[in-house]
């Protein structure tokens, strides 16, 4: 089905079982332990040897020399993979470094053997035996002193670099200036689920069970990483521990199995242990952010300019950060730039909300800083520069854009009138206290998904895609599709997800998951609909689809009747055409935050939050403010805890832990207030739905930055604020 009329009215507009709240159809799968994850995937069949993977000791160089002996002459060891026993290994499209390194070492734990063992423990003593010998070169690690070297750089479809109108000159004469850089630095996904694989080979076919978000890019990259077909390839991922867009690519874990299981003659099993995740797999990259701002006395931004500075390994991509500053306000004369250097640290990639999450953390409180200098609210300083087109693109209008709204509610919500706008005035025993804002923004992209679809004869539906879900909620949305659509109660319908064998979907990542996915859902359904009246011989312009019945010209069958001679199955996919082009599709959001900081020792609490979200049509709220709350925390996390210390002599991560890496637990966090707005938007989909899982996530930490700041009045542009930088 080509979407590229908006619908005035469809089947899901009855909303009898979308846009209610409901509980995960998969949640008693995860509360009981039945779930079956990558790792725990158990086919008694299968009998898997154990791998372990050994991470290299330097960060760049060439392997000298690797005797495999002792490690081979271990009890129960089986084989031992390296680089040399592999042979050539083809190049994945989405990995930036060889996942199987050797004798060129590209970064710091880079894989360079896989042992495999009949026991985990074998697995790990054995590697413990195996003597590398390096010779370990030079590299570049420090992102501030290799920033002169950046060059232009841009992501598959990005623009790159952007200019409208003549921003030097604007800036230059502009009465209320800002000008600041703030840097924010390399992040971990931490997701709780490591990287695992179970890898099991019949003749040349390959079945991989494994924890990956974009099904179909991973089983195109392991059929190019091992020079096979891609039909020889069989990825199975139907639950998944988190991902924050670390499983949206093949890591070192399905490579490893699928050669260990090769060279062992049988199935096996490789988890990446938590102190490989952090350098042998991939990272938010650190930034570095110029921000230029200037505005009229009463407000009105003339010129806006972002700059970002990035690193990663040759190839590598830069990070966006500067996506939303060429749509969040409107300025006659603006510009964005995107400069990558190479750095030789682990590969940096998609972390939820990518480009924008970092981007929004400078850009919000660049915004606050403008709004102090005009003595503006800052509430009011954005509403003033809203634009209801594309600020580049002025032929361009957003599809929905209630960013006002978002701010109107919020502030209501908040009791923001009662903010002190002088910094350090509100004491609340020993805190200080001081009350934050920032806009949320990110774009709403749209992907080709596809669905399968079963009409039993009991009456019952299945859906079959290779759509996954990352503890979004995605088994829940798809189900309620095809419930409304069908006309079925939830508990008729069974979803299964996550396998290869199941046609093409929109994957997960980049938000776009629930609106492309349930989408395609809604195609096949359309689909199934028209094969049911055909076979009921009723009329199919006046169809109603309800309560397990078909309702047609005056008459009304059971829909079961349509599959009695034998199961109904089609399929089709959604393909995004014309209205996206005409159209910007984004979502927004407001956050508003109130933090305390402790007077004597700078110790940071953040004591209330809330997010007003304009996001289209809610598929099912319960799992979309989950999303929500889920993205505030990790942005808290980032505004006040998360930093991969860079060891900048021999170019790795520290803190590879999760005692090292700081995250938010629950004692760090507040009562979470969630409001969507009442939004629906016909031009996204036929579901007139967006997504959140990113929303949530941007503008948080420079919400916290601002409130911060209105406690303290200590500006802190670099971080994440530490309360060693409020002394
Ligand atoms: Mo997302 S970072 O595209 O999973």
């Amino acid at each position: 089905m080509k979407f590229d009329t908006p619908a005035a009215q469809n089947p899901i507009d009855r909303l009898t079982v979308i846009g209610k709240a409901t509980d995960r159809i998969d949640g008693p799968y995860k509360t009981t332990g039945t779930a079956p994850y990558a790792y725990d995937w158990h086919d008694p069949a299968l009998k898997p040897a154990y791998g372990f993977v050994l991470g290299a000791g330097i960060a760049k160089g060439r392997i000298r020399s690797m005797d495999l002996s002792a490690a081979k002459a271990a009890p129960g060891v089986i084989a031992v993979v390296t680089a040399e026993s592999a042979g050539q290994l083809g190049k994945g499209q989405y990995n930036t470094a060889p996942l199987l390194g050797g004798p060129e070492i590209a970064h710091y734990h880079q894989a360079v053997a896989l042992v495999v063992a009949e026991g985990f423990e074998q697995a790990r003593a054995a590697a413990a035996l195996i003597k590398v010998d390096y010779d370990a070169a030079k590299g570049t690690f420090d992102l501030a002193a290799a920033k002169d070297s950046a060059k232009p750089a841009k992501i598959m479809k990005d623009p790159g670099d952007t200019a409208v109108g003549d921003f030097e000159a604007a800036y230059a004469k502009a009465p209320v200036r800002v000008e600041e850089t703030y840097t924010t630095p390399d992040e971990a996904h931490a997701m709780m689920e490591p990287h695992a694989s179970i890898a099991s080979w019949e003749g040349d076919k390959v079945t991989l069970w494994t924890s990956n978000q974009m099904i179909d890019w991973s089983v195109g990259d392991v059929a190019k990483t091992l020079g096979m077909p891609k039909d020889k390839v069989r990825l199975i991922s139907p639950f998944i521990g988190g991902g924050f867009g670390g499983k949206l690519f093949i890591r070192s874990d399905v490579i490893l199995a699928a050669l260990g299981a090769k060279a062992a003659g049988r199935p096996v099993k490789v988890a990446l242990t938590r102190p490989l995740m952090f350098n042998n797999t991939v990272h938010r990259p650190a930034t570095i952010q110029r921000i230029r701002i200037g505005a009229n006395k009463d407000g009105t931004i003339t010129a806006i300019g972002h700059e970002s500075w990035s690193g990663n390994l040759p190839g590598g991509r830069p990070e966006a950060a500067v996506s939303q500053t060429r749509l969040l306000y409107a300025g006659a004369n603006r510009m964005t730039a995107t400069r990558l250097a190479t750095l030789d640290l682990p590969e940096g990639n998609a972390m939820r909300a990518p480009g924008e999450a970092p981007g929004l953390m400078a850009l919000e409180i660049a915004m606050d800083e403008v709004a102090e200098r005009l003595g503006m609210d800052p509430v009011q300083l954005r509403m003033l520069n809203d634009t209801q087109v594309d600020p580049e693109k002025p032929d361009r209008p957003f599809s929905k854009r209630e960013l006002i709204a978002c701010l109107r509610e919020g502030g209501e919500r908040f009791s923001w009138s009662k903010r002190v706008a002088t910094p350090g005035q509100v004491r609340d025993g020993r805190w200080r206290v001081g009350m934050g804002v920032a806009a949320a923004f990110r774009n709403n992209q749209l992907m080709t998904s596809g669905a399968r679809i079963r009409l039993g004869p009991d009456g019952t539906v299945t859906v079959e895609t290779d759509m996954t879900d990352i503890g979004t909620g995605t088994y829940t949305i798809i189900g309620q599709t095809a419930a409304e659509m069908m006309g079925v109660p939830l508990d008729k319908v069974t979803v299964r997800l996550g396998d290869s064998s199941f046609p093409v979907s929109s994957g997960s990542g980049g938000q776009w998951g629930a609106n492309s996915s349930t989408s395609g859902v809604y195609a096949a359904c359309m689909k199934l609909r028209e094969a049911v009246v055909q076979k009921l011989g009723l009329p199919a312009a006046d169809a109603v689809f309800a309560d397990g019945e078909v309702r047609s010209g005056g008459k009304s069958v059971k829909l079961a009747q349509a599959a009695s001679a034998g199961e109904i199955v089609v399929e089709d996919a959604i393909e995004f055409e014309g209205l996206a082009k005409k159209y910007q599709q984004s979502t927004f959001g407001a956050h508003f935050v109130e933090v305390g900081v402790d007077a004597a020792t700078a110790e940071i609490r953040v004591r209330r939050m809330l997010a007003v979200c304009a996001a289209g049509r809610i598929l099912n709220p319960k799992s979309a403010r989950s999303q929500v709350i889920g993205a505030m925390t990790m942005g808290v996390g980032a505004a006040l805890m998360e930093e991969l210390a860079v060891d900048k002599t021999r170019g790795f991560f520290v803190n590879h832990d999760l005692a090292g890496y700081e995250v938010p637990v629950h004692a760090d966090i507040p009562h979470q207030e969630v409001v969507f707005l009442d939004e629906v938007d016909p031009i996204s989909s036929p579901m007139k739905a967006k997504g959140v899982g990113e929303l949530g996530i941007c503008g948080v930490g420079a919400a916290i930055a601002n409130a911060v700041y209105n406690a303290t009045g200590i500006r802190v542009r670099d971080y994440p604020i530490t309360l060693d930088k409020l002394l």
